[in-house]
């Protein structure tokens, strides 16, 4: 019983902490006259990745040997994209690469997650039953005996491999206040991002991507050496 009133008053501290947290993120947002989306905005745009000095567009010839469904309606997402329009309707078929080019820019460009190191090795069958999760943990064990130089320390800037790792990204940013995701939009954005990670990073791209990567980071401590050794330090390259 003791126990469970020192459990209770802990659960009690941390909604409060937390209530408190909101109410000194409410005063902040409007007393610097901003919403919380744009606070994010410049909290992204503040901090760069080596992912953003690459490009934000997949290239043709990629975008060609990719399955067509991704880039439905690409041409109404370039619309909005024009008028750097990010939570504008579209169509509901629209593919998830289109998707990801509208909303995931929301707050920083779209080159962030075309050029992010994270892989993650997708299952077959429906995506969160036991076959889906076995499967895939199957495929991941077979990659890391296939190519072990993915999962190297040393290469951590160029590839990281992890389960369900842009499910928890998606998941992470649409969190975010001011995300103009969706349910069925993220699903279709982590679909795109799965397959695009499959193909462009690992295999037989595998040595084109760490170029690609390794030419990213050294752009990024040329231009950004402080942000460069911080996030060295946090393990984040
Ligand atoms: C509301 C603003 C916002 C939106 C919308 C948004 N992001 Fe982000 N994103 C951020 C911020 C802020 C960071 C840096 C802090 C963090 O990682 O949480 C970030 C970081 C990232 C990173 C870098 C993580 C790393 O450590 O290398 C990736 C990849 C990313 N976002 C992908 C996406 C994708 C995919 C979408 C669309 C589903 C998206 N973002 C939409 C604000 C946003």
């Amino acid at each position: 019983m003791r126990n469970y009133f020192k459990y209770l008053g802990l659960a009690l501290g941390v909604v409060t902490a937390f209530s408190f947290m909101a109410l000194v993120n409410t005063v902040s947002v409007s007393a610097a006259g901003k919403s919380a989306a744009e606070l994010q905005r410049e909290q992204a745009l503040a901090n760069p990745y080596p992912n953003d000095l690459g490009p934000d567009r997949l290239d043709a010839a990629t975008m060609k040997a990719y399955p067509a469904k991704f880039f439905t309606g690409l041409a109404a997402a370039e619309k909005l994209m024009a008028k750097d329009d990010h939570t504008g309707q579209l169509p509901a078929d629209t593919g998830g690469y289109a998707l990801m080019l509208v909303r995931c820019s929301t707050c920083h460009s779209a080159a962030r997650p075309l050029n992010s190191r994270f892989v993650e090795v997708p299952g077959e069958g429906k995506p969160g039953t036991p076959a889906y999760i076995a499967s895939a943990a199957a495929a991941m064990k077979k990659l890391k005996a296939e190519q072990p130089e993915l999962f190297d320390a040393k290469n951590a800037g160029v590839w990281e491999v992890g389960d369900h790792i842009w499910s928890r990204y998606v998941h992470r940013m649409m969190n975010k206040p001011g995300c103009p995701v969706n349910g069925v939009e993220g699903k279709k954005i982590w679909e795109f991002l799965v397959y695009d990670g499959m193909h462009r990073k690992v295999g037989a791209a595998a040595a084109a991507w760490k170029a690609h990567q390794d030419k990213l980071i050294d752009e990024f401590k040329a231009k950004y050496p402080k942000r460069y050794a911080e996030l060295k330090e946090d393990n984040d390259l």
